[in-house]
């Protein structure tokens, strides 16, 4: 039996990744939580006629202890979105603490759950995740995802774009690094099977991946940022994760971990001097069996694109280790 909780349910992610997992039929148990409108949610779904059973949970009281009880996979997409003008980081001041005080709840009632991060900023929210599950004795690395499949979503979208591939899903693009801006890193030397991106399209299409959450947030307008394709991209990976769970093997999704907990994960955090970085990751029973190394004889301008990405990661990550150290 899966219990699947999504914290932030009655948000722009939070509706339609519930749909998503409301239909599938590896969740046998659908568990809502927000700070409003679950109840309404959760009835809602309720009447499809799939396998999960619905419940939807409202604080105060022991709205999130109950909803998380003993969770196989939490989703997290609690928070606040970015306006026009904003940056990713500048969410940190809300989101910091409503991914926290989460997480400590999961860490009590849901300890051996595998937890996926949405909130952004997404460099800082997972080590401010692993610090509490630390502080509270259950960190274990391979169950903590900040997920980051958006950007290979997009990725796939736009090289599939450049070279004329009718099916985007038949390419395998990693990115590497964080999640935000220059912390992305798109490898297309890596990309399987081999693509040829024209020099003269090169730096725009680097851009694009870089920054198309700025792409959505513009034509949102004020009204957020991206929801339905961050619900599929959330969904692929929580669906991969339960897959691998129950014994699939050979499935791969790069996702921001913390490398020294994850086997092959300490060389690649002494290579590139980051404990939290994105690679791609062999899941399996236990959550995060193996950090694949893709770094290997990168391009000239890959390697530059990864020596900027760090230097703004070293700080993101320091900011969400103070945060739960030191707090504000
Ligand atoms: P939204 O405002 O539509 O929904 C957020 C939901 O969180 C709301 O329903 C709100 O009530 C709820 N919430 C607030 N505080 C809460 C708490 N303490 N406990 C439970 N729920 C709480 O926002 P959205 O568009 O769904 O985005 C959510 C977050 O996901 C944002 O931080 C956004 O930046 C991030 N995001 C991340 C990615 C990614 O690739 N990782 C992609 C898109 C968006
Ligand atoms: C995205 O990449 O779409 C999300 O991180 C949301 C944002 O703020 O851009």
């Amino acid at each position: 039996m899966v219990k699947a909780v999504v914290a932030g349910a009655a948000g722009g992610i939070g509706q339609p990744l519930s749909l998503l997992l409301k239909l599938s039929p590896l969740v046998d148990e659908l568990s809502l939580y927000d700070v409003v409108n679950t109840p309404g949610v959760a009835a809602d779904l309720s009447h499809i006629s799939s396998n999960a059973k619905v419940s939807g949970f409202l604080p105060p009281n022991e709205g999130a202890k109950a909803a998380f009880k003993d969770a196989d996979i939490i989703i997290i997409p609690a928070g606040v979105p970015r306006k026009p003008g904003m940056t990713r980081d500048d969410l940190f001041n809300i989101n910091a603490g409503i991914v926290k005080g989460l997480i400590e709840v999961a860490a009590e009632v849901a300890p051996k759950a595998f937890i996926l991060v949405i909130s952004n900023p997404v460099n800082s929210t997972v080590p401010i995740s692993a610090e509490v599950l630390k502080g509270k004795g259950v960190f274990d690395p391979r169950r903590l995802f900040g997920v980051t499949t958006l950007d290979i979503v997009r990725a796939e979208t736009f090289v599939a774009e450049i070279v004329g591939k009718s099916n985007p899903q038949e390419l395998t693009v990693p990115v590497v690094g964080g999640h935000s801006g220059e912390t992305i890193v798109p490898l297309f030397s890596k990309v399987t099977p081999a693509v040829t991106i024209p020099d003269d399209k090169y730096d725009a299409l680097v851009n694009r991946v870089q920054f198309g959450g700025d792409e959505v947030v513009k034509a949102k307008d004020g009204a957020g940022s991206a929801t339905l394709s961050m619900a599929y991209a959330g969904y692929r990976f929580a669906e991969k994760l339960l897959k691998a769970a129950k014994g699939a093997k050979g499935l791969v999704e790069p996702s921001y971990v913390y490398l020294p907990g994850i086997p092959g994960g300490e060389e690649i955090a002494k290579k590139t001097g980051v404990e939290f970085f994105s690679v791609p990751i062999e899941l399996g029973p236990n959550g995060a069996e193996k950090a694949i190394d893709i770094l290997g004889d990168l391009t000239d301008k890959e390697k530059a694109l990864l020596e900027t990405a760090i230097k703004g990661l070293k700080g993101n990550i320091q900011k969400g280790v103070d945060f739960v150290h030191s707090p504000p």
